[in-house]
Formats: structure tokens, C-alpha cells, sequence
């Protein structure tokens, strides 16, 4: 047993998180001197002279502080559909600034044109219905959406920006070498002594910061008028509405391998997406902090009339304004801000889109069942499992191996007396339809016999390895012992890195093996709260400090590449990532790592998959059963049967967990289990046009009830209940022996029950449940899509038959879309696709080709059913009858056979 797993041992003993691992925001010393900046005492003014429209859509002007001699150039630029972009960079900085510039969506950045206006101490830019109001001194920028103030900029005076500097005797030297160094001294006006005091080096635990570049923080307040919530930030375990953060530590984003997370708390964890979205029922806003390095996020609610208060509520002219003040603190890199100016949710997240992009499309595996766990020890036991998937006639579409599947945690190989045949093992599951993951994570095992290892050292392009202070490959520790990392930030590595993933470099990989990528915070055991230097170097000399939150996301979109390169760009990626940041939802999905198999950790993992949805992250899920500890029978039959109806559907265990596949529980929970695998597999195609959907415009897939209702306050703190798309409602059990289950459904519309097709009325009730019970609403007035014959995977159901299920609202309507592709290549980026308008009106239900150019050949339908109808109604399709059936209990009619396709254009007429 080697130390780490005798570490890892005695903390799992420990039930909780060693704080004294990680930092608090005194310990982290700029998060301590920007926390500590006064209010209102800004000292930031515009230079009124500087202002300048430099194009049709940006203006710029000069920032300068009354104490300090360095000024800033701020551009405010306006994008297409109602965004602002601001800027601020500093004239002549000494070090560059990072911008995590790949975070930005593929599709260019679309300006709008806007107009400028001074008068008096303001200047003003205004576009469509919206503008922003520059005032000159104090420097402030208040934002109006349609007349209505949404949001100030630097209203509390926090924008900060640290001036970047020479270290002491680096200026000392220069001083005495001549002119240069002497002028740079004046111009700054700050002391060498005083410099000296400044933060350059930082300590914390054993490990030392030598900090080179000094001191550049960067801080901003931002105010949100008139607003009741704020939500984002992921990730964190906490609720869904953020939190005031009065008296605790800042919500705080820093990519991080926390083991055994606490829950309701704003530590980091092992992704950042510094994004808020301001909600109150007239309007939505959305704000992205675009910056990859430690940042920390204070959140004050209010209605109090402080200073600023007076300030917003002369400008409102109303007494009370409720407001929530935020305050970004970043550890470098540029300061760079978007605005979405909604105003309803749905629009702040097209907006959101237009700058980031929409999801990636995965193929229609990966948003089946996902069976894992650390580790299957074997080829027999991955085939015995696989077996028992068919013996229990469960579903399922991946197994997964953990890195005990490699030969020494080498990525990239096999354990050859375990897996002595992987090729064997991937085609006798591909004949079922089936794939499988392995796990390749970003520490390379330092092996000097290892060819993979010593191709990264030896490349001859590029330095792949991340280097540490002084210009060696770093080395640190994690599963395979001494490690380096992989620099993904550049891209000549990334190049590399994909290479990899050829059948030729990944012996034993077959087109049905796909990637899981962890650890890639990065997690490093013996490193600064378990993660890297942030002395450490990446390619053009960033300091890991400046790109540590976006390091993880490199690797991801290098594995992703990888894969579509050894397909030759015809297959689409699978690649779970476990870090993440801005820009990742356009790679592959996330999980919300190493959970806890209790009722708290099944209920976080609703307002965790919330948070991220909100964000713009759209395929995410939690680890189903818990990843530490045995899950009781009743808490993993609950888990499977939320985890369903949520986007990424994986079941993992810890290695020291007890096996818990499906048939372990006994025959009537294996059913109960069943039951929720099959529920999952009959919604793949809605699941699936979801999907669609939010790779057009990223729509979320799983929303909280206020996304769709955002005039009804009372569901601004709902984190118990989501809805999976735009139609159906899960209101899932989270407590163990429930007999009553508290149900809220929004209105206006009526909801039906999934499985029983009761009716019933918009708002909270209860409803009796049963061990069984998966609550499950469709709203009226929707229409989907399901399949209702459940095989072994979702390939072998592939030329299944559709039933289509018809919700009636009240006035006896209902719409909804069906998108239908090949679940797997790149042709539906040529069009080969159908996406049906499927509508029900006045007697008629009738499906439309919604994307005119686009053509595929789906399967049939075999079945429609029609829920909210009170009497019998006959059916035809020109002029033939259809068999129908009417249930007077369920109100609701079957036709059965319509003998349709589809992707074809119809219509079902009812008399
Ligand atoms: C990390 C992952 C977990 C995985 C384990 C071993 O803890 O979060 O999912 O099983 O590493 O690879």
C-alpha cells in the first residue's frame, strides 16, 4: 500500500473535508486586500477629454486613479442583441494580461451599432432601447435596459486594478544601469520600500508562493437594481440562490480536488463559471467575469438605503430598491465583463449563446445509462456485468474502467493479465449496441522507459510538460506516483495530446471506447491545496496562476479533439470531464465529482446541476448511489430514479464501497431500479431533442421552475423540483419512508401525471408515494416524444417505432418538436436531420418539417396518445380511419398503428 493510499484511507474515516487543506479568503492575499478595500472611496475617475467612439459599436476612454500616476484604457463595446462588453487594460502594463480568449464561442462576436452623447459630469451610449451611462467622477457606469436601471458598475467604488511593478532589485538594478529604470521609479511614484512590502511572496502550509510578478489583482463591484436573486457562480455545494456572504468567506472560484466536499458552503470545488444571472419577475440579467485565475465573489442583499442606495434610488426615483451588490475579485488577468441585458431568462440565455456558443450535441449513447465504478477488476468481470445487464434486462449503454485498468496508472495502456484482449472485450459489447470509457487523466508517470512519457520530453516542437519556476519539467505526486502534467494551454501540446488518441499510439482502443478525463483541476497530492504551483510556467511563460481555472477545460477540448481525429471527423467525441470552465458545455459533460452516498448529497445534486444549467453548463450530472460510503437500498433505488430525469446519467462507487450493480438488491428493487433505467430510455428522443435544442441556442436541459415562470416569486427558491426541458416536471422523493410528497406545479397550465395521466390543477399539493413512485409531470399544452419498447441499449432501438404523447392545455391545444439524426456522425451538420413541429389544434394533430433543408428518414410511429380529452373521438389520416381507443378514467384516447413516419409531413384528423 503506497503513503497516498494510507492517506486516502484514514481521511475516508473522517467524514468530512480538511479545511486546513485549502484557503480561506484571509489566507489568500489578494482576496484579503481587496475584501478589505473601503467602500466609496474609489478614487477612479474619467478622463472626460479621452472619450471616444472609436467604431460604430465601441467607445473608449482613460481611467485614471487619483493617488497613482497608471492609467486605463476601458472599452465599452456593445454586441448584437442587447450585451455589453467592457474592458479594462492598463496603458503600458509591465506583464502582460491573461484573457482565457478560447472560452469565446466559435462563431464571431456580432457589434451592434450604438451612439454617443456628453453632457455635463456624463456621457451616454446608447443602442436599440438600452443604454449605459458613463459618470465621469467617481467612475460609474449605470446600465438601463429599456429605461429600467438593471445594473451599476463600480457604484460601491471597488474597481481596482493593481498596478503591476518591477520587483525591488530588479528596479534597484535597473536605477543604477541608467535612465530607464529611474524614469520607470518616477512614473509609478511608488517608494522601492514601499513595493518591498507589497505581497510578492505568499505562504500557506508548507508550500511557497515566490509570486515574480508581484501583486495585480483585479476587483469590481458590480450592483444589481431591482433584482430579488442571484444564482451561478457553479460550482459550489450550496443552494441554488446564492447566498449573501456577510458572514462567511466569498463564494470562491478556483478549480479544486476537494476531498469529500462539505455541502452549503461557498468553497471552491473542481470547476469555474464566474456567471451570475439577476432575476426578478420583470426582468433578467446575466453577468460573465471572464477571467481564468483565483477569483472570489462577495454577494450582499439589500433594500437598505446606504450611500450608493441613495444614489440609485434618486436615479429610480423610488424609496425602496432592492438591490444585490456583487464584488469579482480576480488574482490577475484582464479585466473583461459581459453584460446580457434579457430581459427573461430565455433571452439572457440566446444572449449568453451568441458570445459562447450552444452545447456540443453528444451522440445519443452518452445520454443513456452510464454504468461505473472503481474499478471493474477485469475482462470477465466487465463481460459478467455486461451479461447481467441482459440476464436483468436493464438497459445499458457504457461500462466504465477506472486506472486500475492500466498497466501502473499509465494512461493510454492496459493492465495486460486484466485486460489481455481489450479489442475482444469493446466488440463483444459493441455487438450489443454497447460502449465502454476509460479513464486517461493529465499526470504522465515519470518513467524514463515509458514511451509516451519520453515523446513529451523529447518533442522537438514544443515543451509539453508544464514547467515549474525555474524552467524544469514539473514534477509532483499523484496516482502513478511522480508525475508531470501536460501544459493543454498550448496548443502545439494539445496537437500532440490528441494524436494520442490514434488507434495506432492507444493500442487496444476501438471506435466504441470513449474518454473520461479527471484530476484535471489539476489535482497534484502534494501540492498547494492539492493543485499546482501557481509559480509553475505554461507555454508563452503564463504563470499557472493566470490560467489555473481554465487549465482543465484545455485538456478536455484536447481529448475531444483527439477523438474526432482518429474518426477522421465523422464520429462525434465522448469525453467526461471533471474541471471545467467558461466555454466547456461546447465540449463534453461534467460530473459533479466525489459525492457522498447520503439523502443531503442526493439532494445538493439538484440546485449543483441547477446552478450549472443557469450558467450555460447544460450536460452535467452527479455521480447516481453516491461516490463514498454504501448507499441504503431505499437511497440508491431514490438516486436512480432522480438521476433519470437529470442530463448525464452515470452510476460510480469508490474502490472500498461495496458492489452495487443494479441485481444486488434483490428482485423487487432490481425492478424498481428497472423501472427508472426504462423511464430514462422511453424519453430518449424528447431527452434527445433537448439536446438539440440547446446546440442551437443552449438552452438549458434541466431548469429551475422559475426559468419557464419567472414572474412567480414563489419558485426563486425551489432547488427540490426541476424541469427536464420545456414539458415535463420531476418532483422527485428526497427523504427516506415519504408517504406525502409535496408537489409544485407552476401555472398557468394544467400538468398530467407521467405514468397515471391524472389531471391536475397548477399549484402545491400533495400527493401519496409509494417506494415506487417517480414523480412526473407533463405540462399541458406540450407535445413529445418517447419510445415505449425498451431494449438492451439505445442503438438497438435505433429503427424502434415512436409514440407520440399529446398534453392538452385547456383550450384543448398542445405543441411540441421532435428532432431525429443518426445519433452519432457529423451529418446533421449537413443537414441530414429532421427536426417536426408537432401541433394540436382545433381537432387536428399535425407534423411539420421545422427546418425545411434538412431531410433524414426516421422510424415509424406506432402509437399516439391523447391525454385530456373527455370523450371519445374517432381519428383519420386521409380519410382512413386509425384505430383509437378512449380511457374514461385516464381521459385519454390510443391510437394505435396511425401507420405514419415521422419525419414525413402529416396530419391525424379527429372527428
Ligand atoms: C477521483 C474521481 C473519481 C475516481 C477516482 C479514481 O476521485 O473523482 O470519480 O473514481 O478519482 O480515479
Amino acid at each position: 500500500m503506497s503513503w497516498w493510499w494510507l492517506v486516502s484511507f484514514l481521511l475516508l474515516l473522517s467524514d468530512a473535508v480538511n479545511r486546513n487543506n485549502f484557503k480561506t479568503c484571509d489566507q489568500s492575499g489578494f482576496c484579503k486586500r481587496l475584501r478589505g478595500m473601503e467602500e466609496n472611496k474609489s478614487g477612479y475617475y474619467v478622463n472626460p477629454e479621452t472619450i471616444n467612439q472609436v467604431n460604430s459599436s465601441s467607445v473608449t476612454f482613460t481611467v485614471k486613479h487619483e493617488m497613482e500616476k497608471h492609467a486605463h484604457t476601458v472599452i465599452l463595446r456593445v454586441l448584437k442583441d442587447s450585451t455589453i462588453r467592457l474592458t479594462a487594460q492598463e496603458k503600458e502594463p509591465v506583464h502582460p494580461r491573461y484573457s482565457p480568449v478560447d472560452s469565446l464561442g466559435e462563431a464571431p462576436l456580432q457589434d451592434q451599432s450604438c451612439t454617443l452623447s456628453k453632457s455635463g459630469q456624463t456621457a451616454t451610449v446608447s443602442f436599440s432601447s438600452h443604454k449605459a451611462v458613463l459618470n465621469y467622477n467617481p467612475l460609474r457606469i449605470d446600465v438601463y435596459a429599456q429605461e429600467t436601471l438593471v445594473a451599476s458598475v463600480n457604484a460601491r467604488g471597488l474597481f481596482h486594478v493593481e498596478t503591476q511593478l518591477l520587483k525591488p532589485e530588479v528596479n534597484e538594478e535597473e536605477h543604477q544601469e541608467g535612465e530607464e529604470g529611474e524614469n520607470e521609479e518616477d512614473d509609478l511614484g511608488i517608494s522601492a520600500e514601499e513595493i518591498a512590502k507589497m505581497d510578492w511572496e505568499e505562504s500557506f502550509n508548507s508550500h511557497h508562493d515566490s509570486n515574480p510578478r508581484g501583486p495585480r489583482a483585479i476587483s469590481l463591484d458590480v450592483t444589481f437594481t431591482g433584482f430579488d436573486k442571484l444564482y451561478g457562480l457553479p460550482e459550489h455545494a450550496d443552494t441554488l440562490a446564492l447566498k449573501g456572504t456577510g458572514s462567511t468567506d466569498p463564494y470562491r472560484l478556483y478549480n479544486l480536488d476537494v476531498f469529500e466536499y462539505e455541502l452549503d458552503n461557498p468553497m471552491a470545488l473542481y470547476g469555474a463559471i464566474p456567471y451570475v444571472h439577476a432575476l426578478s419577475p420583470k426582468h433578467s440579467v446575466g453577468m460573465m467575469w471572464l477571467n481564468a485565475a483565483e477569483t472570489w465573489v462577495d454577494i450582499n442583499y439589500s433594500n437598505e438605503k446606504s450611500i450608493v442606495g441613495r444614489v440609485l434610488s434618486s436615479i429610480m426615483s423610488s424609496d425602496e430598491v432592492s438591490r444585490i451588490d456583487t464584488h469579482f475579485m480576480s488574482e490577475s488577468g484582464l479585466l473583461d465583463l459581459f453584460l446580457f441585458l434579457g430581459p427573461t431568462p430565455k433571452d439572457v440565455t440566446r444572449q449568453y449563446s451568441n458570445v459562447f456558443g450552444p452545447s456540443y450535441l453528444p451522440p445519443l449513447f452518452a445520454i443513456s445509462y452510464h454504468q461505473c465504478r472503481w474499478n471493474y477488476n477485469d475482462q470477465k468481470d466487465v463481460l459478467g456485468v455486461d451479461a447481467n445487464f441482459d440476464k436483468y434486462d436493464i438497459p445499458m449503454d457504457v461500462i466504465w474502467l477506472d486506472i486500475e485498468h492500466t498497466d501502473g496508472k499509465r494512461y493510454f495502456s492496459w493492465d495486460a493479465r486484466k485486460f489481455p484482449d481489450s479489442k475482444e472485450m469493446l466488440s463483444t459489447l459493441a455487438g450489443k449496441g454497447r460502449n465502454m470509457v476509460t479513464i486517461i487523466d493529465p499526470h504522465i508517470k515519470v518513467d524514463k522507459n515509458w514511451g509516451l512519457y519520453k515523446a513529451g520530453k523529447d518533442h522537438s516542437t514544443c515543451g509539453i510538460y508544464v514547467q515549474n519556476k525555474d524552467g524544469g519539467n514539473f514534477e509532483g505526486h499523484c496516482w502513478p506516483g511522480t508525475s508531470s502534467w501536460i501544459d493543454y494551454t498550448s496548443p502545439c501540446a494539445r496537437q500532440w495530446w490528441a494524436e494520442q488518441f490514434s488507434y495506432d499510439n492507444y493500442q487496444g482502443s476501438s471506435p466504441s471506447l470513449f474518454t473520461w478525463n479527471d484530476m484535471n483541476e489539476p489535482s497534484v497530492f502534494n501540492g498547494p491545496e492539492v493543485s499546482m504551483p501557481k509559480d509553475n510556467l505554461h507555454a508563452e511563460q503564463w504563470e499557472h496562476r493566470d490560467v489555473h481555472n481554465i487549465y482543465g477545460h484545455y485538456m478536455h477540448k484536447a481529448s475531444s479533439d483527439g477523438q474526432v481525429l482518429r474518426s477522421q471527423n465523422t464520429a462525434r467525441p465522448f469525453v467526461l470531464s471533471r474541471a471545467f470552465f467558461v466555454g466547456s458545455h461546447r465540449i463534453g459533460p461534467i460530473w459533479t465529482g466525489d459525492n457522498y452516498a447520503s439523502w443531503e448529497h442526493l439532494k445538493m445534486s439538484i440546485p449543483m446541476l441547477l446552478s450549472l444549467n443557469v450558467a450555460g453548463y447544460t450536460f452535467v450530472g452527479a455521480d447516481v448511489g453516491g461516490f463514498f460510503g454504501s448507499p441504503a437500498t431505499e437511497l440508491l433505488v431514490r438516486w436512480y430514479q432522480v438521476g433519470v430525469l437529470q442530463p448525464f446519467l452515470r452510476a460510480h462507487a469508490h474502490i472500498d464501497t461495496r458492489r452495487r450493480e443494479p441485481w444486488l438488491f434483490g428482485e423487487e428493487n432490481t425492478a424498481l431500479i428497472r423501472d427508472a433505467l426504462i423511464l430514462r430510455y422511453q424519453l430518449l428522443p424528447y431527452i434527445y431533442t433537448q439536446f438539440y435544442k440547446a446546440s442551437v441556442d443552449n438552452s438549458p436541459i434541466m431548469r429551475p421552475l422559475w426559468y419557464d415562470h419567472p414572474s412567480d416569486t414563489s419558485l426563486y427558491s425551489n432547488q427540490e423540483e426541476f424541469l427536464l426541458g420545456d414539458s415535463l416536471l420531476s418532483s422527485p422523493v428526497l427523504e427516506s419512508n415519504e408517504k406525502s410528497h409535496l408537489v409544485t406545479l407552476p401555472g398557468p397550465q394544467v400538468w398530467y401525471d407521467y405514468h397515471s395521466y391524472t389531471k391536475y390543477s397548477p399549484g402545491t399539493m400533495h400527493i401519496s408515494v409509494k417506494l415506487s413512485s417517480t414523480p412526473l409531470f407533463i405540462k399541458g399544452g406540450s407535445i413529445l416524444l418517447t419510445k415505449m419498447r425498451v431494449r438492451r441499449s439505445s442503438q438497438l432501438m435505433e429503427s424502434d417505432p415512436y409514440t407520440i404523447i399529446v398534453a392538452l392545455d385547456n383550450k384543448g391545444e398542445a405543441k411540441g418538436e421532435a428532432y431525429v439524426d443518426d445519433g452519432k456522425s457529423f451529418d446533421y451538420k449537413n443537414n441530414k436531420f429532421s427536426f417536426q413541429n408537432l401541433s394540436f389544434t382545433g381537432n387536428k394533430l399535425s407534423c411539420r418539417s421545422g427546418v425545411k433543408e434538412a431531410h433524414y428518414k426516421s422510424a415509424g410511429v406506432e402509437r399516439v396518445v391523447i391525454l385530456g380529452v373527455d370523450n371519445s373521438l374517432s381519428a383519420s389520416h386521409n380519410g382512413s380511419p386509425i384505430i383509437s381507443t378512449f380511457s374514461k378514467s385516464s381521459h385519454s384516447i390510443t391510437l394505435k398503428k396511425p401507420n405514419l413516419v415521422l419525419s414525413d409531413e402529416w396530419d391525424i384528423e379527429f372527428s
